[in-house]
């Protein structure tokens, strides 16, 4: 597959510099084990994970076979109110190897949503004891924690 400037343009990348990058691609097109193969056909090691998402290696047959068995009984089911057996399954599991203060598991689908997700409840947490005051966060200059408003220092406009 041939990858030009105009088969690149309507991809807005995260976190690229998107003009150099579509001037000089480096599409990864497949991911096995260890290793990464570029569109070019070098061999990369893939030395975080996909950035620690794949931490039990890439094209993992048995992963992929239970995706797909999942999505085959029942694809998605909105959580609004409602929800599927496994999460009840996986939260039980969560809860018994974590440490015993750790026992009620809220789901997500990034690290960027559970900042997010963390930053409201202690924010809910405060005004629930009556203290809705308390909105001051502590963080490291320059620190990253996602793409979302509070978790990248830089993009935070509450008060610090
Ligand atoms: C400490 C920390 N928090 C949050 C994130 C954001 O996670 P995600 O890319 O899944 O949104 C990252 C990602 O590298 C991270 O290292």
């Amino acid at each position: 597959m041939q990858f030009t400037s105009n088969s690149l343009e309507h991809h807005w990348m995260p976190f690229t510099a998107n003009k150099a990058f579509k001037k000089e691609p480096r599409i990864i097109v497949e991911g096995q084990g260890l290793y990464f193969t570029d569109h070019h056909g070098n061999k990369i090691i893939d030395g975080s994970s996909a950035l620690f998402c794949c931490p039990l290696g890439h094209g993992r047959r048995e992963i992929a076979e239970a995706v797909y068995h999942q999505l085959l009984e029942n694809d998605y089911v909105a959580p609004f109110g409602c929800a599927t057996p496994g999460t009840f399954e996986l939260a039980e599991k969560v809860a018994r190897i974590t440490p015993d203060s750790i026992n009620h598991i809220f789901f997500v689908n990034s690290g960027s949503e559970s900042i997010d997700t963390a930053l409201k409840m202690v924010m809910a947490y405060h005004r629930a004891n009556g203290e809705a005051q308390r909105t001051r966060f502590v963080s490291r200059e320059r620190a990253y924690h996602g793409v979302n408003i509070g978790g990248h220092e830089s993009e935070w406009h509450g008060e610090k």
